[in-house]
């Protein structure tokens, strides 16, 4: 599947149309960015690792009956997935106090929650995401109420696969944010699952594994993703077709 133009630049990816209208190509940069855009910075190998940690991540969460954008792996930097139609709201999921839960409370760090919290965040850099409601999004008609039911049912049971899939690392899975869109009219989970999107800490150190190794200058952020990616299985050998050729759509 070759890439056409140009649809999208993100702050890390870039997205393309292809010749079929239902599919698009993601690629992966090495730009990291913080501050809703204002800070980036690229590092070496960062697209190649984020493009497969994702696309390990969107199989196991495939596996589980999770509906997922991802089709397969074009090359180190790329992946091939559905097209959706994106709702413009970001779900995240809070297993323990940290980031903007912390400070919007001022409350400490690290508290383990009764039961996971299900947010969500406005999509808009300008407005620095502001928290909004189920409420707002009906009100604004920016999702349905059956659309946010199925969004939450599957934000809790992603929080499930990977809360246990890192635990068996040595991670603990603090929160995460989750974008969906409508394929054929099915809520589908699109964007991506990487280090940069979640807060992940070892779990005897609490060392942070993620992209708040970047947001606070802490050094260290590709060691990290790379050490994340292999104590979980994903393989980063250089990319080989041959493994997907079959699968060519
Ligand atoms: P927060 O603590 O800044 O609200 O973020 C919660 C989690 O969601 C954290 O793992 C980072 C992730 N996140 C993003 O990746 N992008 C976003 O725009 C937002 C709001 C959160």
């Amino acid at each position: 599947m070759q890439k056409l133009a140009e649809l999208y630049r993100g702050k890390a990816k870039t997205v393309y149309t292809t010749e079929d209208p239902n599919y698009l190509v993601l690629e992966f940069r090495n730009d990291t960015s913080a501050m809703d855009g204002q800070r980036i910075q690229a590092f070496d190998r960062k697209g190649m690792i984020n493009n497969k940690f994702n696309h390990f991540i969107m199989n196991r969460l495939e596996a589980a009956g999770i509906p997922t954008q991802m089709e397969r792996l074009l090359s180190d930097n790329e992946a091939l997935v559905k097209r959706l139609e994106m709702i413009p709201i970001e779900c995240v999921i809070r297993n323990r106090t940290a980031g903007s839960l912390v400070k919007r409370l001022g409350i400490t760090e690290n508290q383990v929650l009764n039961h996971p919290l299900f947010e969500l965040f406005l999509k808009n850099d300008q407005l620095h995401d502001p928290i909004v409601s189920e409420a707002y999004c009906k009100a604004f008609g920016w999702a349905s109420e059956a659309h946010l039911a199925q969004m939450k049912k599957l934000s809790y049971q992603v929080n499930d696969v990977l809360s246990k899939l890192f635990d068996d690392a040595g991670l603990i899975l603090v929160d995460f944010k989750l974008e969906f869109g409508l394929f054929e009219n099915k809520i589908t989970l699109g964007d991506e699952f990487s280090p940069d999107g979640c807060r992940l800490w070892d779990k005897k150190t609490l060392e942070k594994m993620d992209k708040d190794r970047f947001r606070g200058n802490l050094g260290g952020v590709i060691e990290a993703y790379e050490q994340v990616a292999k104590r979980i299985g994903v393989p980063l050998a250089p990319f080989s077709d041959n493994v997907s050729a079959n699968k060519k759509i």
